[in-house]
C-alpha cells in the first residue's frame, strides 16, 4: 500500500476559509476501526478526544481519564490510521498539563510516542506557559476555548460560553494569546455563532468549531454522536448522519432470534 501524503500541522495552520480554503473536517475516534472509518471517509484530522471518558468508557464527565488511558487509545487510532493522510491529534486530559512544565512535557511526549502528531489542550491565556513549553519541544499544539469540558465544575455545568460582550472579548483575547504562544489551530466549543466569527476573523490560524455555528474554518463532531451510536442526549449542535445505535440493536435482535429458533448457524455456516 502506498503511503498517502500526510496532512501536517503547518499545512493545517495555513488553512483559512477567508483565504479561499475548504473548511477543515475533524472527527473524534478512539480505536483502530474508528480511525479506519474516518480515514476512508476522507476526514482531514482525527482527534482522540478525552470525550473517550464519556462516549466509550461510560463516565459522566471527561475528568476521569488519565494520560495512560489517552495514550492507549491514541496508539490504537494511530495503528488504524497508519499510511493514511489524516493527522492524528491526541487530547491532553485534565491535570496532565496543570502541575508543572516538566510534567506537561512528559505527558505530551507520551501521546506523541503513542502516535499523535499534535496534542490539544483546553484553556486560554493561563495555559500560555505550558503551550510555549510544548511548542518549544517541537510538538504542535491545538488550543481549545469556549466551553471547555474539563472546567465543567468551575463553569457550573456544560454551558454555552461568551454570551456577554465581555465574554466575547475574553475569547478573542484568549485566542490571540494562544496564537502568540504557537498554537497551529484552535477548537471553539459551545459559543454563539457571532462570537465564533469574531474569534475566527481575529486570528491567522484556523478555528475548528463544535456548537459554534458555521463561521469557523472547520468543524468537529464526536464519532458516536454523528453516527447515532450515542443517542441518550442530543445536543442542538449535533447532526446525526446515521442511526448505527438503532441499527446495531436491530441486528443483535435478529441474531438472537435466529439462535433461539435454530436458524443460525445453517449448513453453509458450519464446517463439515
Ligand atoms: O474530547 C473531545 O472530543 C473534544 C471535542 C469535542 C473537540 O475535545
Amino acid at each position: 500500500m502506498s503511503e498517502a501524503k500526510k496532512l501536517t500541522a503547518p499545512a493545517v495552520r495555513a488553512r483559512k476559509v477567508s483565504n479561499g480554503d475548504a473548511p477543515l473536517v475533524m472527527v473524534t475516534a478512539y480505536d483502530a476501526p474508528g480511525a479506519r472509518i474516518a480515514d476512508a471517509a476522507g476526514v482531514d484530522l482525527i482527534l482522540v478526544g478525552d470525550s473517550l471518558a464519556m462516549v466509550v468508557l461510560g463516565y459522566d464527565d471527561t475528568l476521569q481519564v488519565t494520560t495512560a488511558d489517552m495514550a492507549h487509545h491514541v496508539a490504537a487510532v494511530a495503528r488504524g490510521a497508519r499510511g493514511s493522510k489524516t493527522l492524528v491529534v491526541g487530547d491532553l486530559p485534565w491535570l496532565s498539563y496543570h502541575v508543572s512544565v516538566e510534567d506537561t512535557l512528559r505527558n505530551a511526549a507520551l501521546l506523541v510516542r503513542a502516535g499523535a502528531t499534535a496534542v490539544k489542550l483546553e484553556g486560554g491565556r493561563k495555559r500560555v506557559p505550558m503551550i510555549e513549553a510544548i511548542v518549544d519541544a517541537e510538538i504542535p499544539v491545538m488550543g481549545h476555548i469556549g466551553l471547555t469540558p474539563q472546567s465543567v465544575h468551575a463553569m457550573g455545568g456544560f454551558k454555552v460560553q461568551g454570551k456577554e460582550a465581555n465574554g466575547a472579548q475574553v475569547l478573542v483575547d484568549d485566542a490571540k494569546a494562544l496564537v502568540d504562544a504557537g498554537c497551529f489551530s484552535i477548537v471553539l466549543e459551545g459559543v454563539p455563532d457571532a462570537v465564533a466569527k469574531l474569534v475566527t476573523d481575529a486570528v491567522p490560524v484556523p478555528t475548528i468549531g463544535i456548537g459554534a455555528g458555521p463561521h469557523c474554518d472547520g468543524q468537529v463532531l464526536v464519532f458516536h454522536d454523528l453516527l447515532g451510536i450515542e443517542d441518550r442526549i442530543s445536543p442542538k449542535f449535533v447532526r446525526r448522519y446515521a442511526n448505527l445505535g438503532a441499527d446495531a440493536i436491530a441486528a443483535m435482535q435478529a441474531y438472537a432470534a435466529d439462535v433461539r429458533s435454530g436458524a443460525f448457524p445453517n449448513d453453509a455456516e458450519s464446517y463439515h
